[in-house]
């Protein structure tokens, strides 16, 4: 413990993320889809962890646990996720929820701090059966029908199928109670390079990207692979292919500083080398934290596949299947968490914005919200090997609980 501001037990917040990433390890990292057996054995996990911090909580019936207190005063919120990508890294999530946890373990039975900090593990943040489904269910942004379509993108499994096999079908989801709590806060690896090649400490989460996602299908002509001549064919997976390169040309002159766009799976039908693909998908992803930069993106995106269309090979179609709205954090979130990270961090602070989604953006909907980031050891996230240097998560640990308690008593 590097001061006594923050009674926080950085040997205790590292065995607990051990204890996690023991949890369906894979490599060094870990592989836990949302509703995988190791998904829910972590939900368990936090949950017989609760008591510790003077809360009580139960798996919901979308996945999420939501830790509450009975304690007098102003609650603050404070989470992250438990699920992983397919074969990725150990802190992308966990960290946010071990931190939440040691803030409440550390404020709730002090009778020096008012108020509580209640702890959240939200569902499939990493978007395995949609996306922020268990942050936007938890703000009330989720039907009914919403779950009866969700699938899983690895194994076509319905969400009803897995919640039935989890033994949550038919259980209350948690909704957030309006004016219950002073705000959320989430910390969370960069994922990035900026804190580690500046040699700082916490980052300060001004803003969150807004992620726009998009399928767009070829459609050619199927045939035989070796008897058409190659100057009639209707090879949608070509055109698909053009397509990518010529999106690499064009949105540079169109983008904003921080755009970034990304082509996700491909599909050719049929997909055999015997014969030419009549039909193509991509999913392909743009994300910004100024939806007029995505918007005008998406023209661009629209006029390209008109162009297409109009030399008469291949049909193209664009399809946006999902929006999100960039979120600001908020003003005093952002000076708690600077004032923290100056009395125990040396101030090695810098305020930025995340190019990555987070339940965050979910909760910034219905209450003030901040994020706290720690460096990514070479940036690597989404991978087996991400990591972060153990100092590192400790004086996160600290920066985070002080910026509750400054939240709290302010
Ligand atoms: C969240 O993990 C994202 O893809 O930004
Ligand atoms: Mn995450
Ligand atoms: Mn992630």
């Amino acid at each position: 413990m590097s001061n006594h501001l923050a009674r926080v037990d950085g040997t205790r917040v590292l065995a607990d993320l051990h204890a996690l990433r023991a949890i369906g390890t894979y490599k060094t990292g870990v592989h836990k889809p949302t509703f995988s057996e190791p998904h829910l054995r972590s939900l368990q996990w936090l949950v017989q962890r609760l008591p510790e911090a003077g809360l009580t909580g139960e798996i919901d019936g979308i996945g999420n646990v939501v830790g509450t207190s009975t304690k007098a005063g102003p609650r603050l919120l404070a989470g992250s996720h438990l699920e992983s990508q397919n074969h990725a890294g150990w802190l992308d999530g966990p960290l946010g929820v071990v931190y939440a946890l040691e803030a409440a373990r550390v404020i709730n039975p002090d009778p020096n701090t008012n108020g509580a900090v209640e702890v959240a593990a939200w569902c499939d943040e990493e978007g395995h059966f949609g996306h922020f489904l268990g942050s936007r269910s938890y703000v009330g942004g989720v039907t009914e029908a919403d779950i009866d379509a969700a699938r899983d993108r690895s194994n076509d499994r319905s969400m009803r199928d897995a919640l039935r096999d989890a033994g949550l079908a038919g259980r209350a989801r948690a909704r957030c109670e309006r004016g219950r709590h002073i705000g959320y806060l989430e910390a969370h690896i960069e994922q990035g390079e900026t804190l580690e090649s500046s040699a700082l400490k916490i980052g300060v989460v001004t803003s969150i990207v807004g992620i726009w996602q998009y399928r767009i299908t070829f459609t050619g002509e199927q045939n035989h692979a070796g008897t058409t001549r190659m100057a009639v064919r209707k090879d949608a997976g070509l055109a698909l292919a053009r397509f990518c390169v010529d999106i690499d040309d064009r949105f540079p002159v169109t983008c904003g500083p921080r755009t970034v766009w990304t082509t996700g799976r491909i599909t050719l039908d049929p997909g055999a080398p015997s014969i030419i693909p009549g039909g193509a998908e991509m999913l392909f992803q743009i994300r910004d934290d100024d939806p007029a930069v995505i918007e005008r993106l998406e023209d661009l995106l629209r006029s390209m596949a008109a162009e297409v269309d109009k030399q008469g090979r291949c049909r193209v179609a664009v399809e946006r299947i999902r929006t999100g709205t960039p979120a600001l954090m908020d003003g005093s979130f952002q000076q708690a968490i600077e004032a923290a990270s100056a009395a125990l961090a040396g101030g090695k602070s810098l305020r930025m914005p995340s190019g990555a989604g987070h339940d965050a953006q979910v909760l910034a909907t219905v209450m003030p919200s901040g994020m706290l980031f720690v460096p990514s050891i070479g940036g690597i996230s989404h991978h087996w090997t991400e990591n972060t240097a153990d100092a590192d998560i400790v004086t996160g640990a600290e920066v985070f609980v002080e910026a509750c308690r400054k939240l709290l008593t302010r």
